[in-house]
């Protein structure tokens, strides 16, 4: 499928690895240009590199121009980091906003400044980007934000606390900017829900868990896995084409919606 959005250009966060990554492939391979940002400079090059040589090869064999992969290594949390990674394009058709998600533990440990470090990071700094882009979008009469959140927001997980919470946040905001005049104007905004994806964070996630229950991470993973209809845990390849898919033209009536990517975890009938 065509998915009509070759010549558009990205700008992805948290895109050297993980979901952000597969994000940025499946847009590149779509021939869509890309701004990719992450903070550890090396890792992020090498994406880049990575993401360029595929957008080429891709448009290759559709006959079309390889698009453009750009990168600013930049902490996107805060206002220099928006700053840098905004300044290296004008006109943005699509964003998928991500950072690192909070840290686990327990909220009798985290202080006012654990909570605002991750309301900054997974509520304020999706809102300050989708403020810097979505009039031009809506100007240009196209637009697509997707904001990588977490399944937490319809199931909560008890040592993500600071997730569960900053990020309900943003769902609240983002409920209610995506039925705004923007809609009317060829905007969309609907936010990305992982459960467990095979990625660094999720194995952070369990080394934590076995700090905390003394249990080996084995056990864990196997536990987790096991209780996953689809008996297993999710790519960055397979979350990416969601994502690409509901920045395509053919999402245009896909709006303001928690889609939930998670092999059925989710228990609930809705
Ligand atoms: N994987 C899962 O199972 C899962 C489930 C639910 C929710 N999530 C959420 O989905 C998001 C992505 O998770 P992931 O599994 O892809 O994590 P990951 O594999 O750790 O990748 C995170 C990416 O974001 C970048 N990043 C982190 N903080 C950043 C910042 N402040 N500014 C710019 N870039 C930043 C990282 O690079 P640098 O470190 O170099 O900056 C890396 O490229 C997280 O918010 C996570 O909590 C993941």
């Amino acid at each position: 499928m065509d998915l009509g959005i070759s010549g558009r250009t990205a700008l992805v966060c948290g895109a050297s690895k993980g979901l952000g990554f597969g994000c940025a492939l499946a847009l590149v391979e779509e021939g869509v240009n890309l701004v990719v940002v992450a903070r550890s400079a090396d890792p992020l090059a090498d994406a880049a590199s990575r993401l360029a040589a595929i957008g080429a090869e891709a448009a290759a064999r559709r006959g079309a121009a390889a698009p453009f992969v750009k990168h600013v290594a930049a902490d996107i949390t805060t206002p220099e980091g928006r700053k840098a990674a905004l300044a290296l394009h004008a006109d943005f058709d699509i964003v998928v906003t991500n950072a690192g998600g909070p840290p686990p533990g327990d909220f009798r440990d985290w202080d006012r400044e654990a909570w605002i470090k991750a309301v900054d990071a997974n509520m304020l700094t999706p809102i300050e980007l989708i403020k810097a882009t979505v009039d031009g979008m809506a100007a240009r009469g196209f637009g697509r934000i997707v904001n990588i959140t977490s399944s937490a927001v319809k199931a909560p997980i008890d040592i993500l606390g600071l997730s569960n919470g900053a990020r309900s946040g943003l769902t609240g905001f983002v409920a209610g900017l995506s039925r705004s005049a923007l809609a009317g104007k060829g905007v969309t905004i609907n936010n990305l829900l992982p459960g467990a994806f095979d990625t660094d964070r999720l194995k952070g996630t369990f080394a934590a868990s076995a700090q905390k229950t003394g249990q080996p991470i084995d056990a864990l993973v196997a536990k987790r896995r096991q209780a996953i209809p689809a008996q297993r845990f999710g790519t960055a390849e397979e979350f990416g084409a969601t994502c690409a898919f509901l920045c395509s033209m053919h999402a245009a009536y896909i709006n303001g919606q928690n889609v939930l990517i998670d092999g059925g975890a989710y228990p609930g009938t809705y």
